[in-house]
């Protein structure tokens, strides 16, 4: 896939240019969450098109709001990114919803100081945004010379600050979106093998399409979080109250057929999901009527770090347990520090996903991964559909 980029000799001194980021982080943003890397991603890039004499008009969406709700507004994000990044960022109210706030907004970005870097508001607070409106499309792109998609993370979504915008104004890929691309491409194309896949998380069904997708291409996918439960009960063991969807057991009864298939054999257990409790490791068959699984078990830790050292090429994305409380944080951490110790050696190694970047900060090692991805969904959906997202669409070399 060949994507257009901005040439370093194109002359930007005078231009406004639209960057779509992914700043969807939850406020406030927490620098050693490991959530904020989606933000100081960008900086770099934004920095480096203000030098270059461009004023920059930095589009995200945050959260999913239900209108204007304030609580969504980018006025805060703005001000965080300012004061915990050297980013001299300021806030953009927009509304784009008449043409006399399009023209407002037209005039705002007018009188803006040459090399501003503005924030606009929250993308979602346009009518229109989610539906990939093609007038809200073009209200943004009347105002602006330039349109470049930097946000990997939200190329899943076909809405109009992703792939509308393109439509009226020359548009390229940024690198951040690029290296994401080019990292990920190596998961699907001619991966070196023996090929391991480790998937985490709560809910089975959503992870099934990338599964089945991994199942094609890698040679085994280990199976760790709530949605490892369904695979026990499938198994007849039980889960105790441990969080179970219902669907997922027909969905494991499926999928253990297929022998590439690798699930948990022991858990750390119980009484609840909360700080301070005593938990206690069992046997998958050893679960008790009271208890509620929370991580996976030393002895699956084990089997799991001595399986991926025989691994050439690896990803992971989603946690194997309630990595926020830390007793049933340990198999992911130690997982991820034995993919951070594995990476950039033999084995190439991909981790990412909202809830495993958290977990990767925790490591402290995160430099040492071949590289952490930024998308959530769309990492997700990157595998399962083979690099085919609608935000890369007109993004490409014709
Ligand atoms: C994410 O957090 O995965 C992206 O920012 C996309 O957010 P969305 O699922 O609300 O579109």
């Amino acid at each position: 896939m060949k994507l257009k980029q901005l040439s370093k000799s194109t002359s930007l001194k005078g231009k406004r240019i639209l960057v779509r980021v992914d700043w969807n982080v939850p406020l406030p943003a927490n620098a050693s969450s490991g959530k904020a890397r989606k933000i100081t991603r960008t900086i770099p890039f934004l920095r480096e098109l203000q030098k270059r004499g461009a004023t920059v008009l930095i589009m995200t969406h945050l959260g999913r709001p239900k209108g204007r709700e304030m609580k969504y507004s980018t006025k805060g994000l703005a001000r965080a990114v300012k004061a915990y990044t050297d980013l001299p960022v300021e806030y953009l109210n927009v509304d784009l919803s008449t043409s006399g706030g399009a023209k407002a907004f037209k005039t705002d970005v007018d009188t803006l100081k040459p090399k501003s870097i503005v924030c606009l508001e929250n993308v979602r607070f346009q009518p229109g945004e989610v539906q990939n409106d093609a007038k809200l499309a073009k209200r943004y792109a009347d105002a602006a010379d330039l349109y470049i998609n930097d946000a990997f993370a939200s190329c899943h979504r076909a809405h109009a600050s992703v792939v509308g915008i393109g439509k009226s104004v020359p548009t390229y890929a940024g690198p951040g979106l690029v290296a994401e691309v080019t990292a990920l491409h190596k998961l699907l194309q001619k991966p070196r093998k023996p090929y391991y896949a480790f998937i985490g998380g709560a809910k089975l069904s959503t992870k099934l399409p990338v599964i089945e997708q991994l199942l094609k291409i890698a040679d085994k996918v280990f199976i760790g979080g709530a949605m490892a439960h369904p695979f026990f009960v499938a198994q007849k063991y039980g889960v105790g109250k441990s969080l179970m969807e219902p669907d997922g057991v027909k969905i494991a009864k499926k999928l253990l057929k297929n022998k590439k298939i690798v699930v948990p054999t022991d858990v750390i257990v119980g009484p609840k999901i909360a700080a301070g409790v005593t938990v206690r490791r069992a046997a998958v068959n050893g679960v008790k009527k009271t208890e509620r699984i929370g991580d996976i078990g030393t002895e699956t830790v084990m089997e799991w770090v001595d399986e991926l050292n025989h691994a050439e090429t690896i990803v992971w994305n989603g946690p194997f347990g309630v990595t926020e409380l830390p007793a049933f944080s340990h198999g992911s951490l130690v997982i991820a520090k034995a993919l951070a110790i594995r990476s950039k050696g033999r084995p190439y190694v991909v981790v990412g996903g909202g809830d495993t970047l958290p977990v990767v900060a925790k490591t402290g090692m995160d430099d040492l991964y071949d590289f952490v991805s930024t998308g959530g969904g769309a990492m997700l959906e990157f595998i399962s559909k083979k690099g085919k997202l609608p935000g890369f669409v007109p993004l490409l070399k014709k």
